[in-house]
């Protein structure tokens, strides 16, 4: 979702904004603009509301004007009040010129504000709500505000969650950003004579590893190679950077076509980056050292509830069944958007357990925030260290699969599966549900994942001709049951997003009472069918369909010849215990969407209408 990048230092802005801005254009945009400071201490800006194209366009239109300046905003905006267009990109501009701005989030009074700035005489150039904000900024600077007292206040005006960055003529050597809720991050970093901030770490990587993170309602000022932290009050904050693990290297595509191939082909790294420090092999034991609550506290537990959208979603159903089935602890999942508004009961015997990628998605950010004032215990499982996510939970189980740029996740759900295995294991074991022998079996077997998962990767070409057959088709079933339910919900969202493609994922014994009537020869089923206790039931679904004329595509275990009598396409996953077999169904089913999006000629990793961080609700 939106992003942001601000510069201000001695070097021309105008390119470091634009390269900026493109590290940022993974979590989704539609357009992209830049306001610079130019030597007559003008505001300058350019900006395009071209789709997929605006950041080409913009870096085109910015040269051909010979924009430059150096101090700047620039935004990549992913549309939610009006239209992809220019006028709607951001920055905004006051309405005398003398400020810009650059939004992240949404006000919930805009229109209630924009009514109030129309009366006064205000016109507005955009259908945004952001561009209230400009206003409201820019009139305080005219009445004599200084640039981070305006934006101060014009936060305070509004409601909803914010992120802002500014540039004022009378103070043009400065930005001011502010964070007030969670609409996404702002970090900043400074090196000799320029200081950056930006709504992700990757940004700020060329400049610096040592980045301070905007905690909500906090703002900065940058000037030169100065970095200012202030509260809302204006008091100073005084805070020593972090040093932060990511790396640019990770963000390149490298020798692959597309960030999701990339993505995919590291996942067996990503298991092993999950379970690095955790799991001593030699030894046969497990330990989650970042697990900050005593073994008191966690005997205590009596109920877990997971949390998470979409993926992270699955990934916590995945969680919420090996920690039923290993700890024996009640564990649910729950999607954030619902836990947080339905006044869940929650209490200090309840573990939260969110799941997020991001550490920023708005929805589940609140259902921490809500599971916090409730006093629940809770964990993150999380890839972007240093994110909100992190300082809202009580402890933080970084997943370590590495950066993850397509807006598809893919190597992420499988390091948090890998992590949320990884708990179950150690709940269990602390509440003396298994003992030290069951640990080493699991940690042994645990210790052949990355290969498992290499070998699964070797399916892509019996995959690619699947994807084929598949991408035919309007309408697509997956069918799972126990822990390959949330494998067949992820196989069918991933063929949604990538292929656009309608797939439904449904529990394969739900069938019988509605779905059964879509069965037919226009509609093909694939299903998560590894042998385990429920391989017959699933052997009975697949009949079911057959009998109504439906095509069976199976992912199934190596060696089944029974399997490939009724269904019409057989993938065959390497043989593992029971416990990881969702990790060896699941990487097919990302493949086939990954393929299935290339016959069609879809773009896999910027896949329409959707961002990799959704900062909104
Ligand atoms: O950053 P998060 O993991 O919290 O994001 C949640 C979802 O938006 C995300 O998992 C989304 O469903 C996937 N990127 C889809 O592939």
């Amino acid at each position: 979702m939106c992003g942001i990048f601000a510069y201000a230092g001695t070097e021309n802005a105008v390119p470091l904004l634009i390269e900026g801005l493109r590290s940022v254009e993974y979590r989704g945009y539609d357009s992209a603009g830049i306001s610079v400071i130019d030597s007559s201490g003008e505001i300058q800006t350019v900006k395009r509301g071209d789709h997929k194209a605006s950041l080409e366009n913009l870096a085109v239109a910015a040269g051909e004007s010979q924009l430059s300046g150096v101090v700047g905003i620039g935004h990549t905006r992913w549309a939610t009040h009006g239209e992809v267009n220019q006028q709607n990109s951001h920055p905004h501009a006051s309405s005398d010129g003398s400020v810009s701005i650059a939004h992240n989030g949404i006000i919930e009074n805009f229109i209630e504000l924009k009514d109030q700035l129309v009366d006064s005489g205000f016109e507005f150039k955009s259908e945004t709500d952001s561009e209230v904000l400009a206003h409201l900024v820019g009139n305080r600077v005219a009445a004599g505000s200084s640039l981070r007292e305006a934006v101060i206040g014009a936060a305070g005006q509004i409601k909803g969650n914010t992120a802002i960055v500014a540039v004022s003529k009378a103070e043009p050597d400065v930005v001011v950003g502010l964070r007030v809720g969670n609409a996404g991050g702002i970090v900043v970093g400074k090196s000799d004579h320029a200081a950056v901030m930006a709504s992700d770490t990757i940004a700020l990587l060329p400049y610096t590893s040592e980045v301070i993170y905007l905690e909500p309602g906090e703002v900065v000022e940058i000037e030169h190679g100065d970095v200012r932290l202030f509260d809302l009050q204006g008091s100073t904050i005084t805070r020593e950077p972090v040093v932060t693990a990511q790396n640019f290297e990770a963000a390149q595509k490298g020798n692959h076509p597309h960030f999701m191939s990339k993505e995919i082909a590291e996942e067996p790294d990503a298991v092993q980056g999950a379970m690095r420090g955790r799991a001593d092999f030699s030894a046969g034991t497990l330990s989650l050292p970042e697990i900050s609550l005593t073994s008191e506290k966690l005997k205590s537990i009596d109920r877990v509830v997971l949390t998470g959208m979409g993926t992270s979603l699955h990934a916590a159903m995945f969680g919420a069944s090996v920690i039923e089935s290993l700890a024996r602890i009640p564990a649910t999942a729950e999607n954030s958007s619902e836990l947080r508004y339905r006044n869940p009961v929650l209490g200090p015997n309840t573990l939260i357990v969110a799941v997020t990628q991001s550490g920023e998605t708005a929805d589940t950010l609140a259902a921490m925030e809500h599971a916090r004032n409730a006093g629940s215990p809770q964990g993150v499982v999380l890839e972007l260290e240093g994110s909100q996510a992190t300082r809202i939970a009580d402890f933080t189980l970084p997943v370590r699969a590495g950066q993850e740029i397509g807006v598809a996740s893919t190597k992420t759900l499988i390091g948090s599966m890998t992590t949320l295995l990884e708990l179950a294991v150690v709940l269990a074991e602390t509440r003396g549900v298994i003992d030290a022998v069951q640990v080493k079996t699991i940690v042994e077997s645990m210790a052949e994942l990355p290969s498992l998962i290499a070998k699964t990767l070797e399916l892509n070409g019996q995959v690619s001709e699947l994807a084929d057959r598949l991408s035919k088709f309007e309408d697509l079933l997956y069918l799972g049951r126990g822990a390959q339910l949330p494998i067949a919900l992820e196989g069918a969202l991933k063929m949604k997003e990538l292929a656009y493609i309608h797939a439904e994922g449904y529990a394969a014994g739900e069938m019988k009472h509605g779905v059964n009537a879509l069965l037919g020869d226009d509609m093909a089923t694939v299903v998560a069918a590894p042998q385990n206790d429920l391989y017959e039931k699933m052997l009975s679904n697949i009949s079911e369909v057959k009998a109504r004329g439906g095509e069976v595509a199976a992912i199934a275990t190596e060696g089944d010849e029974m399997i490939g009598r009724v269904a019409d396409h057989v993938i065959y996953v390497p043989k593992c215990p029971e416990l990881l077999q969702p990790f060896v169904t699941l990487v097919p089913m990302q493949i086939l969407a990954y393929r299935t999006a290339l016959a069609l000629g879809r773009d896999p990793d910027k896949p329409r209408n959707l961002a990799k961080t959704v900062t909104v609700e």
